[in-house]
């Protein structure tokens, strides 16, 4: 059975990324899910906060040194230098394992951070995902305006590097399809649908704000099953899927609208590393019984412009749906 498939122009063995999460920071735990599976892993995020907490510091010390590259820093700043720890990650993963590693740079201004893409590819990352996290929360702010941030953002960051960069997008735009093609056309080479926001929630007892990091559900794959089958065919740039997967279901469900790859990370937290080789093995069954031999013979075939009722997609369902509710 032939699982390859191409992400970012990457060739991989298997659909199967890990998604950027908190298991990326042990290089023990990169090594064992390539050894259940996994063809990709993305890192943790690096934060723009972070990266610009250190700058003073990196660019004394090129300065004093003449140096060119943080890598030239002492170690008694290495140690506690978020940036330069996360480099080393790259570099020990790089080393570890022969899937691709693909570094996650978080950020959501246009400032000097985006030039430190250029120390993730010099560091062996063999992509950048993009994570502009972005809460427009003052109020001022036009769509445009947003958007435009994230295309600025974008264009620097290629600028820097010549791997590929990926965006990691949430689904709150107001024209997510349009949004896709312009950073398409900025030269994006592939987009993850999508990046969770963490909510507040209110502690009713202590009247605070609470921070938790819940874990997906499968319900959660329905939003970029929708948005991907829209988007398969109608941007050069790779699409990865994330968000829900807990079972090989999700990820045939992900390849039938039209993803390349598709990410999943609360159900390795959840089963533990080992799962990885669970989903995998559940991916090749469920091809199996349907009698298909390779991934690309799905890719797509349930997309928007693939299904014979398009209209399933759109709001012609959504009338139907609500007219076949109950009705007390
Ligand atoms: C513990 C944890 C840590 C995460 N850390 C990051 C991160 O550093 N950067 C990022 O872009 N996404 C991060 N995510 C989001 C995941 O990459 C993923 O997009 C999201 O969890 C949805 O996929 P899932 O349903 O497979 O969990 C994190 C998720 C979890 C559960």
């Amino acid at each position: 059975m032939d699982l390859k498939t191409k992400y970012l122009g990457l060739e991989l063995n298997n659909p199967l990324i890990v998604s950027a999460c908190t298991l990326g920071h042990s290089v023990d735990n990169i090594r064992k899910l390539e050894d259940n599976g996994a063809a990709a892993v993305v890192l943790p995020s690096i934060f723009q906060e972070e990266i610009e907490g250190h700058i003073e510091d990196i660019e004394s010390i090129l300065a004093e040194s003449g140096a060119e590259a943080t890598t030239y820093l002492p170690p008694s700043i290495a140690d506690s230098s978020g940036p330069q720890n996360y480099l080393d990650l790259i570099r020990k993963a790089r080393a570890a394992v022969d899937i691709p590693v693909i570094a996650s740079l978080n950020g959501t201004s246009l400032t000097g951070w985006t030039d430190y893409a250029a120390q993730l590819e010099e560091a062996g990352a063999n992509a950048i995902e993009l994570n502009v996290y972005f809460l427009p929360t003052d109020l001022s702010l036009t769509g445009q305006q947003v958007e435009q941030r994230y295309v600025e953002i974008l264009k620097a960051v290629k600028k820097a590097v010549k791997i590929p960069v990926s965006m990691k997008l949430s689904p709150y735009f107001s024209s997510l399809g349009h949004m896709v093609r312009q950073l398409d056309a900025a030269g994006a080479d592939g987009f993850v649908l999508f990046n969770r926001f963490y909510q507040p929630d209110i502690d009713l007892e202590e009247l605070t704000l609470q921070r938790d990091l819940n874990l997906s559900h499968r319900g959660e794959i329905r939003l970029p099953l929708l948005w991907l089958g829209a988007l398969h065919g109608h941007v050069k740039g790779s699409l990865a899927a994330s968000s829900g997967v807990q079972t090989a279901k999700e990820v045939v469900k992900y390849l039938f609208v039209g993803a390349d790859a598709v990410m999943t990370a609360s159900a390795l937290i959840r089963h533990g590393v080992g799962y990885m080789k669970t989903l995998l093995d559940g991916l090749k069954l469920e091809l199996e019984q349907r009698e298909i031999e390779s991934v690309s013979r799905i890719r797509g075939k349930m997309s928007r412009h693939a299904v014979a009722d398009p209209t399933a997609f759109d709001r012609a369902n959504y009338i139907k749906i609500l007219q076949g509710a109950p009705r007390g």
